[in-house]
């Protein structure tokens, strides 16, 4: 029987033998939707300039002529670039035995919460937030636990302390700046709380900087000094415009990249994709350049919408959240009608949008205009 032939079953994944804790719960999907301005999930709008098209061309070139091997499990290449690309931009001098490279920032935390979480452990966030913190805990078996926000959505130090205190989790996700809210976390906040998760268990401190690019303040790497069990995360989807390399990195104590290698699977990283992230770091300079157009056209966007009467909680990332509606979902989709996609991250009363070019932002702008001179007519 050819695979056209094969019968179709009516089974749903709840008639299959899943595990329990997956029963009835829907994957992660923003959705990707085919209109005219996209800025629903924070993707660089700039593509790669011709001239690293190019490289990449000639370094996937040279990797395929070894495409029979398997390509280098370590990536050290890659990683010494990646330190390289730190030490320059981040604050702290950081070497390859520093650095952990795998296929996106959420392979990055998969394998952080594979090594230190799973069953019978715990893992909090501080919600609202990066909502594959909570996903990748189920996917691995960890416990979740939501952690406490400030109303202006800053961590509350004294709240995130005590619930730290109390049910000592194995894993402390702390987000810098925060998704969907934009917010930056201070280092003594950081700090706070890394001294709170030791005393309680000790516990791995993971600290989510995949918009530390755009931020106004400095990046926390330099926090992994002399703290083993606090480990910084960050990505090239979003300041390297590299989305599509699914290419995520974490910086940490060497001791914490040889733990991660107990669950990665061999030659997890593609050649291609090791040879493409290694022609994407030569153009760091050019690609930072799109990162500070984008960081005033995220602050132009904060101020147009104040002026507009909207709240807008700070940003320090490539995306703003605004509000407050009584019906965020309806604002959504009235935003969605005049052909703008915006991301309603299920917070009440707040929609985010992602900053894109001049142009796309124009065109958000000009939507929200009309929403709020019919709600004012
Ligand atoms: C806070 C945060 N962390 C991690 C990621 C994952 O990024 P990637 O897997 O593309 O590196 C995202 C993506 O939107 C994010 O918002």
């Amino acid at each position: 029987m050819t695979n056209g032939d094969t019968p179709r079953t009516t089974k749903r994944i709840d008639d299959l033998p899943i595990r329990d804790e997956l029963r009835g719960k829907s994957p992660y999907g923003a959705p990707q939707l085919d209109v005219p301005v996209r800025l629903n999930t924070n993707e660089n709008p700039y593509p790669p300039p011709e001239a690293l098209v190019d490289r990449i061309a000639e370094r996937v070139r040279e990797a395929a002529r070894d495409l029979n091997r398997y390509p280098d499990r370590d990536a050290v290449e890659l990683r010494t670039e990646l330190a390289r690309y730190l030490t320059r931009t981040a604050g702290h001098a950081v070497t390859a035995a520093h650095v952990w490279a795998a296929n996106g920032s959420n392979e990055v935390l998969q394998q952080l919460l594979q090594t230190f979480g799973g069953p019978g452990r715990t893992a909090i966030g501080f919600e609202p937030s990066y909502s594959m913190h909570a996903l990748i805990a189920r996917g691995t078996g960890t416990g979740w636990i939501s952690g406490p926000r400030n109303e202006d959505f800053t961590i509350d130090v004294e709240a995130a302390r005590a619930v730290i205190a109390e049910l000592r989790p194995d894993v402390v996700f702390i987000t810098s700046p925060n998704n969907p809210t934009g917010t930056a976390v201070d280092a003594e906040t950081v700090l706070a709380l890394y001294d709170a998760a030791q005393a309680a268990k000790p516990s791995m401190v993971v600290v989510d900087e995949a918009y530390g690019e755009f931020s106004h303040h400095a990046s926390l790497l330099p926090l992994i000094e002399g703290r083993p069990n606090m480990v910084l995360s960050r990505t090239m989807s979003k300041a390297f415009g590299a989305a599509g390399l699914r290419l995520g990195y974490l910086a940490a104590d060497p001791a914490v990249v040889d733990a991660v290698q107990l669950v990665r699977l061999p030659y997890h990283l593609s050649s291609i994709t090791q040879a493409t992230a290694l022609a994407a770091l030569e153009h760091t300079d050019t690609l930072l350049g799109y990162v500070g157009r984008l960081k005033s056209e995220r602050d132009r966007i904060v101020t147009e919408l104040r002026a507009l009467g909207y709240d807008v909680t700070d940003s320090d990332a490539n995306f703003v959240q605004f509000g407050r509606f009584a019906d965020s979902h309806t604002v959504w989709q009235r935003i969605l009608d005049r052909g703008v996609l915006v991301r309603d991250n299920g917070v009440p009363g707040w929609l985010r949008v992602s900053a894109g070019t001049p142009a796309e932002n124009d065109a958000f702008l000009d939507a929200v205009r009309e929403l709020k001179k019919e709600h004012d007519a």
